[in-house]
């Protein structure tokens, strides 16, 4: 990796790593790291709702919040009538609940209509703060605009309250909601100086550090590439492509009080999207996973839709690649867009990967061809449902596809899984 050091204030140095062309260039699909088909489910439990991006209310430890026995997922959510590809100019969050963390229960709203910032609410995480929430989310667009636009903020709605009984779990607002980061123009790119296809600036995800205590924030941006920079050779395309994985850091550990860091990682000349960035530590390890499309890859690099990750000895780094490449869980070749927005997390001590049923049966069709489809084949070829949970494995710097579980299946806490369908590959130090 390429870390640009900075000194910081406490003496130590921190860094924002590079994701490489050179390593980006290793990305392919092997026997290992490719999901299983999935066909749609029997039973969409909501066939009303087109969900997609999911999270759960999580602790500041970042287990699953127990809820008087139920978990919680927040989701975002569109009516289902509505074309596939328009939701995101509506997305609503909306939470459901489970007692045994395979079958979902339909709660409503999280916040009142026209209660959050933002003509619509992108990705963001929930933490569960000792009986205090805060759901974190992002603020796109202005409230009450008339033309969609593109201006993204992170966002929380805190307070509110919550009764959960043998009835399921219901949230009360009103929340009081802030804006919590805006880009700042030098490690975090402006609208305004936006040269790529995407701008982002998006998808805020709680962290608490177990090995330092210390409270963080990360998020997806972009890092500001100026015309006429010397970045990728001076090759003006590549610099277009510009995601980064930022951070801020609450230095008091209060969950609305954040100050911006350099970002973590870095994918100038190599990807314009790093989503919804999440940390899973593991055996000491920090494990940084991210997911991204095949399309928001730089000229010259063939990547997927797929989970990418990383991983390092501290939060702040130096994060290498997983699996030389940084690819850690791509969709099937003759189903390249069966699934998106994975999420990882741990049940035990293994990593469990949650995601979401996204284009199915498309025939060679890009996601950019799906609106020239029919809109009821837009519609028909649509999951809008929680796909089945993937469990990979890991040692150290490798990851392996391990086994299927079944469709939004989030083991309980004592849940014994069964063994993997898959046997246990050859490892050299025999990792989980
Ligand atoms: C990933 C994503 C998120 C964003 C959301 C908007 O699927 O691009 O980054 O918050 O979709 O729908």
């Amino acid at each position: 990796m390429n870390p640009t050091r900075t000194p910081v204030a406490d003496g130590g140095q921190r860094g924002t790593s590079s994701w490489t062309r050179e390593q980006a260039e290793r990305i392919e699909r092997r026997g290992d790291n490719v999901a299983p088909i999935i066909y749609p489910p029997e039973n969409d439990p909501f066939p009303e709702l087109h969900i997609w991006d999911t999270w759960f209310l999580r602790t500041r430890d970042g287990s699953l919040a127990d809820l008087n026995g139920w978990r919680v997922a927040v989701s975002l959510t569109a009516p289902a009538e509505l074309l596939p590809g328009k939701r995101h100019d509506v997305a609503t969050l909306r939470y459901f609940y489970s007692a045994d963390g395979k079958e979902w229960h339909r709660g409503g709203r999280v916040f009142e209509e026209s209660e959050a910032f933002g003509s619509r609410q992108w990705a963001g995480s929930a933490l569960y703060d000792d009986g205090d929430l805060y759901f974190y989310y992002t603020a796109s667009g202005q409230k009450g605009e008339e033309e969609l636009t593109y201006q993204q903020r992170l966002a929380v709605g805190h307070g509110g309250s919550v009764v959960a009984d043998d009835e399921g779990v219901e949230f009360s607002g009103p929340f009081e909601h802030e804006i919590l980061l805006t880009p700042d123009g030098d490690y975090y790119e402006t609208e305004d100086q936006s040269r790529g296809m995407i701008y982002t600036f998006r998808d805020p995800w709680f962290f608490e550090d177990p090995e330092t205590g210390k409270t963080h924030l990360l998020f997806e941006g972009n890092t500001p590439v100026p015309e006429g920079s010397d970045a990728c050779g001076g090759d003006a395309a590549q610099q277009e492509f510009n995601g980064c994985i930022g951070l801020a850091t609450s230095e008091s550990g209060d969950p609305t009080d954040w100050e911006m860091q350099p970002p973590l990682v870095e994918g100038v000349c190599v990807n314009q999207e790093l989503e919804r960035p999440h940390v899973v530590v593991r055996d000491g390890q920090y494990y940084l996973f991210t997911p991204s499309h095949e399309h928001t890859f730089a000229p010259g690099l063939h990547g997927f839709d797929a989970l990418y990750g990383f991983v390092a000895d501290e939060l702040e780094g130096e994060y290498r690649p997983l699996n030389d490449s940084g690819l850690v869980l791509a969709n099937p070749a003759n189903a390249p867009f069966q699934a998106y927005s994975w999420l990882a997390f741990r049940h035990r001590e293994e990593i469990l990967v949650h995601s979401f049923f996204n284009y199915y049966d498309l025939r060679g069709r890009s996601l950019d061809d799906v609106a020239d489809l029919p809109e009821s084949e837009q519609q028909r070829r649509f999951g809008g449902n929680f796909a089945p949970t993937v469990r990979l494995g890991v040692d150290g710097d490798e990851t392996w596809v391990r086994g299927v579980l079944d469709y939004g299946h989030i083991p309980t806490e004592d849940e014994e899984l069964e063994d993997p369908f898959e046997p246990e590959r050859e490892r050299p130090t025999g990792g989980y």
